[in-house]
């Protein structure tokens, strides 16, 4: 009984901390002289990832399947005059590739002590419109890779004790919406992996590696652009620049999970489950937005 009275008290003085860390976040750690990993880097949000870190005086290892935009982002960030970047093709969702790069990245930088799982591929239709190869390869590119960085990447975290792992979901875990199925669905699995990961982390009450989960709101990025997307006015598009900002602060702020532009809409997810499925698409379609199929 004392014991379980004890746990009660516990529990209530981490919710309290919690709670204040959300109002007053902590201030933000320095990144200079890290070694920043972005998967995803050659466009969109992962390019200004990439250059900010750069401009903060951070190591910038760019990881990209798309050689030549990636290219462009190292172009960007020796233009601008900022540190050491270097860039690395690879397909982050086959386990081998990311495996070697990795080693590679080692002997030829250093280890790794930010990891940004940034890489995210969006096909819109109707579940059963959607073909076999398109299922997996969100699956494989959206989660798996995510699953195999760490993999690749953690070990040597552990070694020093020292890291942060940042993962880029989406606020499409808020709820899951049609068209969206398979790209929801690699999301809320993020969403597991990462909480997963932070309560493994905590096991060891020393830990020194951090975790961040991020939930970008719509950013006006090829992803986006490509995904047939019905614009509404009632629905705000962010630019890359703005959300790869808000990342970079929470990162740098030590926060676990964050809603981007704003983290205080996060306990909007918790309010979206209280209401049944119909009060969810009500709201949906008045915000008038949708991604239609192709
Ligand atoms: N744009 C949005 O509205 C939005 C909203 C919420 C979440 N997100 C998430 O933010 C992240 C970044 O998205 P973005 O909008 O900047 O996308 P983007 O399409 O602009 O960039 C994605 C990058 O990933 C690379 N890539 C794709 N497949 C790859 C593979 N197999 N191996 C290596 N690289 C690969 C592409 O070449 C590209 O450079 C994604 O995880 C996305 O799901 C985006
Ligand atoms: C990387 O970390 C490993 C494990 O602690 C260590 O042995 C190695 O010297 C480190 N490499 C560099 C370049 O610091
Ligand atoms: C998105 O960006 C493109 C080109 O970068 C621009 O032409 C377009 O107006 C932007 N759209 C929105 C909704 O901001």
């Amino acid at each position: 009984m004392r014991e379980v009275l004890l746990l009660i008290l516990k529990i209530f003085f981490a919710a309290t901390k919690a709670i204040c860390r959300y109002v007053v976040p902590k201030s933000k750690k320095s990144v200079k002289g890290e070694v920043v990993l972005i998967t995803g880097s050659a466009e969109g949000i992962g390019r200004e990832l990439a250059f900010i870190y750069a401009s903060e005086g951070a190591t910038v290892v760019c990881v990209d399947i798309n050689e030549e935009l990636n290219e462009q982002t190292l172009g960007l960030i020796s233009d601008a005059g900022y540190g050491k970047a270097y860039t690395y093709k690879c397909d982050v969702s086959d386990y081998q590739q990311v495996s070697m790069v990795c080693q590679r990245i080692e002997k030829e930088v250093g280890n790794v002590t930010i990891l940004i799982n940034n890489v995210g591929v969006l096909i819109t239709n109707h579940f059963c419109e959607l073909t076999t190869e398109e299922i997996e390869k969100m699956v494989k590119v959206n989660l798996m890779s995510y699953f195999w960085t760490v993999k690749a990447i953690l070990p040597s975290m552990l070694k020093n004790n020292y890291g942060h792992i940042v993962s880029i979901a989406s606020v499409a875990t808020i709820v899951s919406i049609p068209y969206l199925i398979p790209y929801s669905a690699s999301k809320y699995a993020i969403q597991g992996f990462m909480e997963g990961l932070q309560n493994e982390l905590l096991l060891n009450k020393n830990c020194k590696i951090k975790t961040t989960l991020i939930h970008p709101c719509i950013t006006n990025t090829s992803l986006m652009r490509n995904a047939n997307m019905i614009y509404s006015s009632m629905v705000p598009v962010f630019k890359p620049k703005d959300v790869a900002e808000g990342i970079v602060n929470a990162q740098r702020r030590d926060i676990v999970e964050a809603i981007i532009p704003s983290s205080y809409y996060l306990p909007f997810r918790g309010l979206a489950r209280l209401f049944p499925a119909q009060a969810v698409l009500l709201v949906f379609n008045y915000l008038q937005t949708a991604l239609a199929p192709r």
